[in-house]
């Protein structure tokens, strides 16, 4: 029996696959410091489990509204209201289970052969998974280093077409750790404000910025109408295997979104949504501690990858992921990952498991302790001491 001829199209998350491997070697007795898998390594605040524990005891076991239940997305929308300064219509939003569904849905409801899609590259690699997987036309618009990892606009601009249908935005971004700057997103705005494009504005690490804070594209004027807003739980409040995100989209799009979600999933896990209202409508001070402990976090480890010869590390201003620039390494990128797993025991990605225009980076999650991130970094050290460029 031969697979469906679009699923050789279909890519996957690399992340997933390392760790895999990472534990393998692990079982066979092996020490792994594991800097590969995009999660923070904090607990989820306790008064977001008791408010599922008293959920499942109160009930809350059953089917629910496809698009969610409507106290999760009065609390959704009054949050992404007030965190973005945008006037968000619960209507608009939908509760799914992960950020990845909204990457995964509207594509689905949006995308037909040869339709052109810009995406940052390196970048979460679903996007350009999803854009082949449907036949659309990846248009990759790499990434600039020297601008923080936001995109060369001159460039940005040429890549408009008459078959562009959408344009992805990630914001503080995941592997680069940018955050793009609120002329740029305003520039990018004013290129598509009279276009017929939809924009999906992958928010997820919104709440993680040490500098300049993320601007929404979606508070421009006329974007609105056009930009998915994708936005979740996993990160902010540490929820990664609670499976629960949501968008607040277009009007146009939301019964398409449900009527995917309706064909797969039916609905969102009923307690695990009672938890998300505890976690948007409860106290953010375990949110916001764990934050300051990223940015503390990053500080130091960033300072530590520069002093590794070859290493160049431009400061993340976000999310909680470092992407140094290893050229000076003399090592291609996915040689340098494979190397550093099973020599030195480092796990990590290679900058191409982003995407083409990730080659000369690899990526570390500094979501890990300082005892575990100061071994990481020592055992770098040890490893290029005796190792040369294969
Ligand atoms: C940029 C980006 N978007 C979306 C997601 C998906 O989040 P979730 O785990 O909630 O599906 C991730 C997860 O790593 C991510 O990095």
């Amino acid at each position: 029996m031969k697979l469906a001829e679009s699923m050789s199209r279909l890519g996957t998350e690399t992340a997933f696959e390392v760790l895999v491997r990472a534990k393998g070697l692990e079982a066979q007795g092996r020490s792994i410091i594991h800097l590969e898998i995009g999660e923070p390594d904090f607990d989820t605040p306790k008064h977001i489990t008791e408010a599922a524990k008293s959920a499942l005891d109160e009930g809350w076991t059953h089917y629910g509204p496809t698009q969610g239940h409507p106290e999760l997305r009065e609390a959704i929308a009054e949050y992404v209201s007030s965190t973005r300064g945008i006037d968000v219509n619960p209507a608009h939003v939908c509760v799914v289970p992960g950020g990845k569904p909204i990457i995964f849905f509207p594509m689905m409801a949006l995308l037909n052969p040869g339709d052109e899609v810009i995406y940052p590259n390196p970048s979460f690699p679903i996007y350009e998974s999803m854009i082949n997987y449907l036949g659309a036309t990846p248009v990759p618009m790499p990434l600039v280093e020297s601008r923080g990892f936001s995109f060369d606009l001159d460039l940005f601009e040429s890549k408009l077409t008459s078959k562009t249908k959408m344009v992805i935005l990630n914001s503080p971004a995941n592997p680069t750790g940018g955050v793009m700057p609120e002329e740029d997103i305003a520039a990018i705005a004013g290129l598509l404000q009279h276009r017929d494009v939809v924009v999906l504005s992958d928010e997820i690490y919104s709440r993680m910025s040490y500098g300049k804070k993320p601007v929404s594209i979606s508070t421009f004027p006329g974007m609105r109408e056009k930009t998915i807003i994708l936005d979740g739980f996993s990160k902010t409040y540490a929820m990664t295997g609670w499976r629960m995100g949501y968008g607040v989209l277009p009007e146009f799009l939301v019964a398409a979104v449900n009527k995917l979600m309706v064909n797969s999933n039916s609905c969102t896990a009923s307690f695990t949504q009672r938890a998300g209202i505890a976690a948007l409508r409860g106290p953010q001070d375990q949110a916001e501690a764990m934050i300051a402990e990223f940015r503390r976090r990053r500080d130091s480890f960033v300072a530590e990858l520069n002093t590794i010869p070859g290493f160049r590390c431009p400061m993340p201003e976000g999310a909680f992921y470092a992407f140094p620039n290893i050229e000076g390494t003399g090592w291609k990128s996915k040689a340098l990952a494979d190397a550093l797993l099973d020599e030195a025991g480092v796990a990590c990605l290679s900058g191409t498991a982003f995407g083409a225009f990730g080659e000369g980076y690899i990526r570390f999650s500094y979501a890990n302790s300082d005892e575990n991130l100061r071994d990481a970094t020592g055992r770098l050290r040890r490893f290029f001491a005796t190792k040369h460029a294969q």
